[in-house]
């Protein structure tokens, strides 16, 4: 543990115990407040960011500054959860220097404990130096949103067998390339719960089933506070978009009818001092 937090081989010794790791993602010092003392054991502050609360069409615009920014956020509300900080598009794709570089920033600016990084084989070299750098590595493989496009968009991966062992092989050489934990996203259930066994670490699932050994939301969908309509996978467990309006719509209402604020939402003054400022107002006035 470091400043009381969860570390990874606290959440990989979850894994061993058989207990289910929970993850969800943050943007900001309040909603990471909630999730930390709602116990929740891992907070992503995923590169969903551009799409849920930065208001970009996907995760692509994501620069590393927005990251760090939206990171220091949460990890200055967290007591006790495992932070993770998301490399957005084109942080750890150029050279394996700019990689451990920006990793770095989410360290030591941000306050993370680990990265996450998108893709198999072809960043296995990147994660290894970032772990030899002393900085835990999360993976993400099956439906990679970052380069979604040359997956043929967003939908599930592999379905069938060819397709399915390609990503058992990401996920094995991510773990040998020192992965301390790997999310899987959009795979079928089967494929999610073999990969779970062929690997040590933990598989994090998001649209993948109940095999994995734990499971990552993004909070905006399942809270009901995303602007478009959240994935099939998604459960919402609360309407707070559905609040938000109602409340809204009730404050435009009250201010327009003069009902809000009330007196018990004032603060009066002395009825002596006001005396003084009325009087002095109007001795003020008549000299002009
Ligand atoms: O950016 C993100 O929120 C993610 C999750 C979907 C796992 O990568």
């Amino acid at each position: 543990m470091k400043h009381g937090r969860l570390d990874i081989g606290a959440i990989q010794a979850k894994k061993q115990r058989g207990e289910k790791i929970t993850m969800l993602t943050a943007y900001d010092f309040p909603t990471a407040r909630l999730l930390d003392e709602a116990g929740i054991d891992s907070i992503l502050v995923g590169d969903s960011a551009g799409n849920v609360v930065l208001g970009y069409r996907d995760t692509i615009p994501v620069t590393m500054d927005e990251m760090v920014l939206l990171t220091k956020a949460v990890t200055r509300a967290v007591k006790r959860a495992f932070v993770i900080g998301d490399m957005p598009f084109m942080s750890f794709n150029v050279s394996v220097e700019k990689a451990i570089e920006n990793a770095g920033r989410f360290v030591k600016e941000g306050g993370a404990q680990a990265v996450k990084i998108e893709g198999g084989t072809h960043v296995e070299d990147t994660v290894r130096a970032i772990v030899r750098a002393g900085i835990p590595v999360v993976g993400h493989i099956g439906l990679t949103p970052q380069t979604a496009g040359m997956l043929g968009g967003y939908r599930v991966q592999g379905r069938t067998a060819a397709a399915a062992r390609r990503i058992v092989n990401d996920a094995v050489l991510l773990e040998q390339a020192g992965a301390g934990m790997i999310v899987v996203e959009c795979v079928p259930a089967e494929l999610a719960g073999l990969l779970s066994s062929r690997v040590k670490v933990p598989v994090i699932g998001i649209g993948s089933g109940a095999q994995c050994d734990g499971q990552v939301l993004v909070v905006n969908d399942m809270l009901g506070i995303a602007g478009e309509i959240a994935p099939k996978f998604v459960k919402r467990y609360a309407e707070l978009g559905a609040a938000i309006a109602t409340a809204s719509a009730e404050f435009r209402d009250e201010v327009s009818r003069g009902t809000f604020p009330g007196p018990e939402h004032a603060v009066k003054m002395e009825p002596s001092e006001y005396r003084k400022l009325v009087g002095r107002a109007r001795a003020r006035s008549k000299r002009r």
